[in-house]
């Protein structure tokens, strides 16, 4: 069993397969029982009832699937289920899903009779490698993405790589983009193991998958133990984000899954940082190419500049002098690169029209 520690209080483990025998594995870790289990609808056939069903729980309480479900209201229904539930103080609860459960039952967790611990057995490829990892837990506001939330890690995030099997190919593709952003931020290696056509999870064993992820863990894993509370180094992470997240905002966060508008960013974060000659014309064909590698993205054709741009404008990261950027370099990335909203329609533009 490979283990990655983080800061103190919270690991990740990874043992393919543990799903099936979770209970063992947190006999192994010492958690107590008894444990209670969160899910969403799509995921407790696939996976959540399993999980709870091996550690001898009740079976899982279960969110509806979607972004439109992390918010507020599902926080509130959590909460008066564990109550219900008899969950109290010192007991341990599961987030078993993708990012909109781990985010949203950790934020429950954070706040139930003033914080309790919590498990994360994450279920996308973009779980794994990012959300579950790192602590931060919160949820949307009609206003915006992420603007509710708090610092409260799970004790132990449990990767088991074999519930990728069921994960749709887009959302494993998405998945594999934040891989890449971490490969470029701090373990180059990464990206030669990304470096093959990718057909669903089948094309890889489990175990293929299991090297992939935990390399790309250790690198969020070490961001995070530098900068916990995203002071400096955990910027790193916002790799592609800027453009990224104005892209998923513009177009109602319906048409791009969140990987594949941070690859739009990634390659917008390539093209002005060869242009300022931070990244060498070898390099940023290396990071495009393992972007290209996943297949086509949803265009970015029929997108007005001034619109996304606008959608830039509101977030958080503005400010007078432009928007502090994260650029790729030839080997990681610099913080704070100041890019005017001029330039950011330029590259955006010429993304539209020569989009290789
Ligand atoms: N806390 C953080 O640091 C952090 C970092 C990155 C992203 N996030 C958040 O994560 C969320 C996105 O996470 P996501 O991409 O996992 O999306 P998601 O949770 O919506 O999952 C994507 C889809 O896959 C389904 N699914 C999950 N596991 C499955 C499986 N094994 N088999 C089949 N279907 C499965 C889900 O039900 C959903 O329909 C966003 O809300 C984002 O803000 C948080
Ligand atoms: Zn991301």
């Amino acid at each position: 069993m490979n283990r990655i520690p983080v800061i103190d209080g919270h690991e990740v483990v990874f043992a393919a397969g543990a799903t099936a025998r979770l209970g063992e594995l947190l006999d192994e870790l010492d958690v107590d029982r008894p444990v209670s289990v969160v899910t969403n609808s799509t995921v407790a056939p696939l996976h959540g009832a399993r999980a709870a069903s091996a550690i001898g729980a009740v079976p899982p309480f279960e969110l509806p699937d979607g972004e439109a479900y992390k918010r507020w209201a599902e926080v509130e229904r959590v909460c008066a289920g564990w109550l219900e539930r008899g969950v109290h103080r010192g007991q341990t609860v599961m987030a078993v899903g993708g990012g909109v459960v781990t985010d949203t039952v950790g934020f429950a967790a954070a706040v139930y009779l003033r914080g309790i611990p919590w498990l994360a057995l994450p279920t996308t490829l973009l779980a794994i490698v990012d959300a579950a990892v790192g602590g931060k837990t919160g949820v949307n506001l009609e206003q915006g993405k992420n603007l509710v939330g708090c610092f409260w890690p799970p004790s132990v995030v449990v990767v088991d790589v074999t519930t990728l099997a069921t994960l749709p190919e887009r959302e494993l593709r998405a998945g594999v983009v934040e891989a890449i952003k971490a490969a470029w931020i701090g373990d180059h290696q990464l990206l030669d193991l990304l470096d093959r056509p990718l057909e669903g999870f089948s094309a890889l064993r489990a175990e293929d998958w299991e090297a992939v992820v935990v390399r790309a863990v250790r690198v969020k894993a070490k961001v995070v133990r530098a900068d916990l509370r995203e002071g400096g180094p955990r910027k790193a992470l916002n790799l592609g984000h800027t453009l990224g997240h104005a892209i998923e905002s513009a177009t109602g966060y319906e048409r791009f899954l969140h990987g594949e508008a941070v690859a739009w960013g990634m390659r917008a974060a390539a093209r002005i940082a060869r242009g300022r000659d931070l990244l060498s014309p070898a390099a940023e064909r290396r990071l495009t190419a393992a972007i290209d590698r996943l297949g086509p993205l949803p265009t970015l054709d029929d997108l007005d500049a001034d619109t996304v741009v606008g959608h830039i404008s509101v977030d958080k990261k503005r400010d007078d002098e432009g928007v502090g950027w994260v650029l790729p370099t030839d080997d990681g990335v610099v913080l704070d690169q100041r890019v005017t909203t001029d330039e950011i329609r330029q590259v955006f533009v010429d993304l539209q029209r020569d989009p290789s």
